[in-house]
């Protein structure tokens, strides 16, 4: 009786307790439903296996909050009947800041609301919505406190909370920082995740477990997110990953625990990373990777060889590297099946093929390359057209140069002679028969920078040795002009003008000999031959 009693008084309690939680935001209205679809655009169609599609569209209509009921134009047996029909919503760009729980149904659901200024989330959203398949609420003011793990928890049955059917959360844009240990704990499904442009600049524990538990996940979005690097126990279950985008954040070296995604990642972005190069190995062990986007590293330098060793590989993104002078190309021939290759607006002067192993028969080699390349794009590059340079092409198949990929020509920029010609014009024979004179190619071999400063110290040296010179000749100057003041030769000119006005009276006087010992005095004898004949005049 005691016992019962008991029981009796923790269950009131229980249930008092649960509706001051729920009763949180149980005030807050919804909004009303009548003649909705006069408001909103309700639309359904049936699909060819008597599936019933819903879909009802209340975007950018200045709501406050989300409907109480589904509209009644669905008809309550669809809604209830689950897996026959889908119901797609969104209330995309109204001013909803709290999400609040969603009326009932047994159809797949899709919900958006983007751009809603949501800051809170009512848990638990979808307790009466088991089979929700996607939530998309990026570009929202959400933070850490709304992502709690009763967000996401089903309908309470028997003893324990019923999973959701959840596959696919876009939490992008907002400004989440960490995630709950136990966010996805009600989300066995969850496929896809995207969390890019939010706060989670390092993965704390809590947040790596969050994101790690997820075993089912195929797709992961964490860019732009200023990470620097992923911890190991990020991936040590997601043996199912196959999508990953960490583009846009600041790695500066390889995380090593991508190699744990070895045997499932077909796609990675790494674009807009930090990285100043590609370390051997650093993508080892990635032997389905087929995509790669390796492009707009501002300060990537080189791609050492054995870095891009990816049998599996499809497409290669290397563009918009703009440091980017050093690429071994030999790695990509072991990738088969390789079909786009842009290596565009970097800033490579040659190609280097090292082909030892496949035949450098260039008549016949081109399609067994890459037999199935398609698209290739090597515009805005320096390009220094050499010999070796279209050898290296016409191996991988010149024919294939996608000249309209973006519109722009792949063009040499050195040797001069060739400056500005489309690569498309040239050809291996003619520019390996090519005799490059000689004193354009000295200059060209040098890179014009080294030659700049070359210059700039041959130019301070003559500056530094014409500013001695005019030192000394200046000391020299002041030297002898102190000299002379001492001396009796300081007063020279007037003495000189003296004896000038005094020959002219001699003149006058006719008295050569006197003038000519005079003038002897002062010249020592070196204008002798003047006086003379002045003398003699
Ligand atoms: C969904 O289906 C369950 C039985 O599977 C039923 O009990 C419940 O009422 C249904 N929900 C709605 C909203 O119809
Ligand atoms: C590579 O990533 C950059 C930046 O995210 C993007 O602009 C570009 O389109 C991507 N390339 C491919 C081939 O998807
Ligand atoms: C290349 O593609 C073919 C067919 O798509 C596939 O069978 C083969 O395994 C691929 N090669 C590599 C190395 O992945
Ligand atoms: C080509 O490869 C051989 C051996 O692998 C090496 O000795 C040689 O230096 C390489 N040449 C270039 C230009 O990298
Ligand atoms: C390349 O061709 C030359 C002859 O043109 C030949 O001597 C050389 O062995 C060839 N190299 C390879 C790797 O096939
Ligand atoms: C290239 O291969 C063809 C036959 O396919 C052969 O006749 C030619 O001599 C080869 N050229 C070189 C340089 O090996
Ligand atoms: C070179 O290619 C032609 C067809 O383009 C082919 O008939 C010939 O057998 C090939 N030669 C070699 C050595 O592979
Ligand atoms: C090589 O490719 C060209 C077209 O790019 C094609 O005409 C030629 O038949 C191909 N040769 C071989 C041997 O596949
Ligand atoms: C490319 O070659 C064609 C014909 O050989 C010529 O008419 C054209 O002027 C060349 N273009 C340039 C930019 O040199």
């Amino acid at each position: 009786m005691k016992h019962k009693l008991l029981l009796l008084f923790l269950a009131g309690a229980a249930l008092l307790l649960a509706t001051e939680v729920r009763s949180q935001h149980e005030d807050i209205p919804y909004q009303p439903v009548s003649n909705i679809c006069q408001t909103c655009l309700c639309l359904s169609t049936q699909d060819v296996d008597h599936r019933t599609h819903f879909n009802l569209d209340c975007s950018v209509r200045n709501f406050e909050h989300i409907l109480a009921r589904w509209p009644e134009q669905f008809g309550s047996q669809a809604i209830a009947s689950g897996a026959a029909s889908e119901i797609v919503v969104s209330y995309s760009g109204n001013r909803i800041k709290l999400l609040q729980q969603l009326p009932a149904t047994n159809a797949s659901l899709t919900l958006s609301c983007r751009h809603c200024g949501l800051q809170d989330l009512q848990a638990p959203l979808f307790m009466d919505v088991p089979n929700v398949q996607a939530l998309y609420i990026s570009w929202n003011d959400i933070t850490d406190d709304a992502l709690v793990p009763d967000l996401f928890r089903g309908p309470f049955r028997n003893t324990r909370y019923e999973p959701i059917g959840l596959r696919d959360l876009d939490l992008s844009h907002n400004r989440i920082v960490r995630l709950d240990r136990r966010l996805f704990e009600h989300t066995p499904h969850l496929t896809k995740l995207n969390l890019a442009y939010n706060k989670l600049s390092s993965l704390d524990e809590a947040t790596t477990a969050s994101i790690g538990s997820v075993a089912t996940l195929q797709r992961l979005d964490l860019s732009h997110n200023g990470l620097m690097t992923l911890p190991a126990q990020l991936f040590s279950k997601l043996t199912s990953l196959r999508f990953l985008d960490v583009s846009g954040n600041e790695f500066s070296t390889m995380p090593a625990s991508l190699q744990l995604l070895g045997k499932s990642l077909v796609q990675l972005n790494l674009a807009g990373n930090a990285f100043l190069s590609l370390k051997e190995n650093s993508l080892q062990g990635l032997v389905s990777l087929k995509r790669l986007n390796i492009s707009s590293m501002p300060s990537l330098r080189s791609l050492e060889k054995g870095a891009l060793n990816l049998p599996a590989l499809e497409h290669l993104d290397c563009s918009r590297n703009s440091k980017l002078e050093r690429l071994e190309l030999a790695d990509l021939l072991s990738s088969r099946n390789l079909s786009q290759l842009d290596l565009s607006w970097n800033a490579l002067t040659t190609l280097v093929i090292n082909a030892t192993g496949s035949s450098n028969n260039s008549s016949n080699s081109t399609n067994e390359t890459w037999p199935r390349l398609r698209r290739m794009s090597i515009s805005g590059n320096p390009w220094y057209c050499s010999c070796e340079l279209f050898k290296a092409l016409e191996l991988i198949g010149l024919n294939h140069i996608d000249r309209e990929w973006d519109g722009t020509e792949a063009r040499c920029e050195t040797p001069y002679l060739l400056a500005g010609s489309p690569l498309s014009n040239l050809t291996a024979e003619r520019i390996c028969k090519m005799v490059i004179p000689k004193k354009y190619r000295e200059v060209d071999e040098e890179p014009p920078r080294f030659l700049r400063r070359h210059y700039i110290i041959l130019t301070a040296i003559i500056a530094s040795i014409v500013l001695v010179i005019g030192l000394v000749i200046g000391f020299v100057v002041v030297c002898v002009r102190r000299r002379l003041k001492g001396s009796d030769y300081g007063v020279q000119p007037i003495r000189y003008t003296s004896v000038r006005g005094s020959n002219l009276s001699q003149f006058s006087q006719l008295q050569p000999v006197s003038v000519a010992s005079k003038f002897n005095n002062v010249h020592a004898g070196s204008s002798s031959g003047v006086t003379t004949g002045a003398a003699n005049a």
